[in-house]
């Protein structure tokens, strides 16, 4: 057990649901600390019916603490992980900081649990867009082996924090009263609009959530010739990332097959009737720690190509629940030794 834990962030979209998990899940621990910014430094917070008060994130904030869940902004996270290792204590980072270092490794527990045990002070928890992708390409690759895809994303808001959920709210109240408002968060107005960026610039015309998606695939799955070709589009929808999957796979896989390979692995649930109008939704799977797949067909363009849509929530599976299940092995894999 690691008796004294922390929440980095633990003011944020994601630090929230980590705190709501730790407590539902009880999470083994004797002492649990919250820190954030100076910004929230000395605020209150509950967990478990308990107030605890936000400490400012400091280098010497780390003493004492054995296992942290961090989930800040990417510079925030490239600053902290070393305090805390050199503090001793182990690091489960959701941020994209250190994601694709060798040394780190990036880890789905439904996927690549075994890659947790080789961690030297810090594991990974993948992209959010990432994330549920694999789970459903994990399944095909054993099975027929992956060689292509190509994968549209609808992506909520709280994908950008606390203030993406905001600006939705805010912007469309605007636009519903016809009001001028100014984007702060995303490049342009999200109400009533789609905005084709998510991300900056990264290489090639792709952005960086783009980049994300091609690399952390190959490394989650272990394969480098598995090829990617997103296209991640921001959507007025709050919460739960929505993604549209074409897969090439080197045998053929068929729609049924697909059907009961995904209906048999872990943390994925297929809603597939389309006849009677039942697909994944947004506002069906909210709050759900399962990635939900759906449309499931066979590509009528190409010999050996399966379609399917796939819904989770982003701060769920797609950010804190991975995040307190790689926790979860940590520990399991303690109280084995
Ligand atoms: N949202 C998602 O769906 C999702 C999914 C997967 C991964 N992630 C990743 O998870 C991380 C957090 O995302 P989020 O959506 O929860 O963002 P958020 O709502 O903006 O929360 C950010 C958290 O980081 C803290 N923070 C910011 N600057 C800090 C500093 N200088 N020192 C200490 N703490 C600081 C904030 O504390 P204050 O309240 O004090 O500002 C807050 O607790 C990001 O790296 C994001 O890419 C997010």
């Amino acid at each position: 057990m690691f008796e004294t834990i922390a929440i980095v962030g633990a003011t944020g979209a994601v630090g929230g649901i980590i705190r709501k998990l730790l407590a539902e899940r009880k999470f083994p621990h004797k002492q649990i600390r919250f820190l954030a910014s100076k910004r929230s430094a000395g605020t209150t917070i509950e967990f478990a019916g308990k107030t605890y008060t936000v400490e400012e994130m400091t280098p010497e904030a780390f003493r004492g603490i054995d296992l942290a869940i961090g989930s800040t902004p990417d510079p925030v996270a490239k600053e902290f992980v070393p305090w805390a290792k050199e503090a001793g204590c182990v690091v489960v980072d959701e941020s994209g900081f250190w994601r694709m270092d060798p040394t780190v490794p990036l880890v789905i527990p439904e996927v690549n649990p075994e890659a947790a045990f080789t961690h030297q002070g810090v594991i990974a928890s993948p992209n959010c867009s990432t994330t549920q992708m694999v789970q459903s390409l994990k399944p095909l690759h054993d099975a027929g082996r992956v060689r292509r895809v190509i994968v549209s994303t609808y992506q909520a808001t709280s994908g950008a924090g606390v203030e993406g959920q905001r600006e939705l709210i805010e912007a469309s109240r605007a636009a519903l009263d016809d009001q001028a408002h100014q984007a702060k968060t995303f490049a342009h107005s999200i109400a009533f609009n789609l905005i084709p960026q998510i991300g900056s610039h990264k290489q090639d015309g792709y952005t960086s959530e783009e980049i994300k998606m091609v690399l952390e695939t190959r490394k989650i799955l272990g394969d480098e010739s598995i090829q990617v070709c997103p296209t991640c589009v921001r959507v007025p929808v709050s919460n739960c990332h929505s993604e549209s999957i074409l897969v090439e796979t080197e045998r053929k896989i068929t729609a049924e097959e697909a059907r009961e390979l995904f209906a048999a692995t872990p943390g994925l649930k297929v809603v597939d009737d389309l006849a009677n109008g039942q697909y994944p939704m947004p506002n069906n799977c909210d709050g759900d720690d399962t990635t939900f797949i759906g449309r499931i067909r066979e590509d009528l363009s190409c010999e050996n190509g399966l379609a399917f849509w796939c819904v989770s929530d982003n701060l769920r599976k797609g950010a804190a629940t991975n995040a307190v299940q790689i926790a979860e092995l940590l520990t399991r894999n303690a109280a084995a030794v």
